[in-house]
């Protein structure tokens, strides 16, 4: 086990670099499930969820080369179409190999992902799309078991944006007999990229970052070039809150000024500078920080995968704000932690209201998942005195090298043994 040791109140300056967007990896890698062949990926972020997403491909009998941040895949051979609860239970999106491999062989074998740690999480609305795609699904004994002769072509309604719902309904319906439509679909960037990646192999993809996408089905898909996966909106505004909370300057190379645009505003109105750059974002923070409210949003909205590093942000904030989570039912679980550090936050419902304080003080603290780690990071780093941090398993699932990169910028930042 392992824990990270922080020193707060030091401003963070200088540069940093962002890295692949893990949350568009690992739909990206599933869908070599699709090909013919061998596929490359550039850009590819060395985090644990990668690893594990390439562990379950390989686990069916797929090839890997990964050097640096370059990934070669031949899942052509694969053998078995099974995902199996000891790599599910550790990583939900494992649910995004069931789209895929019941488009190319016809059947799939894979784990019911169970609650986490920020919400129940369904996967009620994936199995709904692929049974109107003319695939038998059944869960039983834990499993969702699914098979199909051929999958055909279908309108999809998405009664929530689901973002690896959409994802998994865009590869199933790539190798499918005719036209589908996914209507409300999600809008993310992330699903914008997989379908560019599919059609530089042969897909027909329209309309993907708009609420509705029409898949032509084809009958095979090949990899012509490498494919260089976006950069990671969320690991980008993480820093941006970092450097806004420690009332730091820095310049963050790469950031997706383009994906980040409600981000942006919030981080302006709490009263940050902002400037966009040729090659990212530099971002500056002087004086006192604004309150503000947020309501997370399916994108282009406010993304629920920034609302734990803002409740620590506002958490020290003039002034009082409220943040709705209108994404996960119980994604305030950093809020007891950030109370041990001297927050004023009462959750009532799906808010969380902010009673800024003057500062924070270290504590020991735990993380429950891989946001709720990056929230404690940036209380830990703005804080009086030492924060010790537990559950830093959460942070590597979504951070590369976040300890070195927050050092690089002057932060005190250290990971020890722990008992
Ligand atoms: N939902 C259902 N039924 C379903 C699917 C979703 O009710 O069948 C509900 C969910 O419970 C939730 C909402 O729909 O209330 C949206 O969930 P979504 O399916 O979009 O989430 P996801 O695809 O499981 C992805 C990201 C998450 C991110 C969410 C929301 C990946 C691999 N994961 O999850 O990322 O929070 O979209 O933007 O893309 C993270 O990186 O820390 C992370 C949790």
């Amino acid at each position: 086990m392992e824990k990270i040791v922080m020193k707060g109140g030091k401003p963070l300056c200088g540069k940093v670099k962002i890295g692949g967007a893990k949350n568009a990896a690992l739909p990206l890698i599933s869908s070599s499930i699709l090909l013919d062949g061998e596929c490359e990926f550039s850009n590819v972020p060395q985090l644990k969820d990668v690893e594990t997403m390439c562990s379950l491909l390989k686990l069916m009998g797929a090839e890997f080369e990964l050097k640096q941040h370059n990934l070669k895949i031949d899942a052509s051979n694969i053998n078995k179409t099974l995902a199996p609860y000891e790599l599910v239970r550790t990583m939900r999106a494992s649910i995004l190999v069931l789209g895929p491999l019941l488009a190319k062989y016809k059947r799939a074998s894979v784990s019911l992902p169970g609650g986490c740690a920020i919400g129940e999480r369904p996967v009620n609305l994936h199995i709904e799309a692929l049974r109107k795609l003319g695939a038998f699904v059944e869960v039983k004994n834990g499993y969702i078991e699914t098979k199909a002769k051929k999958l055909k072509g279908e309108e999809i309604y998405f009664d929530i944006p689901t973002v690896t719902g959409t994802e998994n309904v865009i590869m199933a319906a790539t190798l499918a007999d005719g036209v589908t439509t996914i209507l409300n679909a999600a809008q993310e960037p992330e699903v914008v990229d997989l379908a560019n990646f599919l059609n530089s192999c042969g897909a027909k993809i329209e309309g993907a970052g708009t609420k509705n996408i029409v898949i032509k089905g084809v009958s095979s898909l090949k990899a012509n070039k490498v494919h260089n996966i976006i950069y990671d909106r969320i690991e980008a505004g993480t820093y941006m809150v970092l450097t806004c909370a420690t009332k730091g300057d820095v310049e963050i190379e790469n950031a997706p000024y383009q994906f980040l645009h409600a981000v942006v505003e919030k981080l302006k109105d709490v009263g940050a500078s902002i400037n966009v750059k040729k090659n990212g974002i530099r971002i500056k923070m002087k004086g006192k920080i604004k309150h503000t409210d947020i309501e997370t949003m399916p994108y282009p909205g406010f993304p629920t995968d920034m609302q734990p590093q803002f409740t620590s942000l506002l958490s020290i904030a003039d002034g009082s704000s409220v943040i709705t989570e209108t994404i996960f039912e119980k994604r305030f679980s950093h809020v007891p932690e950030l109370t041990r550090m001297g927050a004023n936050i009462k959750v009532s419902g799906n808010h969380a209201i902010i009673e800024g304080v003057d500062h924070l003080n270290g504590a020991p603290v735990t993380a429950t998942d891989i946001r709720a780690a990056a929230s404690l990071i940036v209380a830990g780093l703005a804080a009086c005195g030492e924060t010790v941090m537990f559950g830093v398993h959460h942070l590597d699932r979504g951070y590369e090298n976040l300890e070195q990169k927050i050092r690089a910028l002057s932060g005190s930042i250290r990971r020890e043994k722990s008992e």
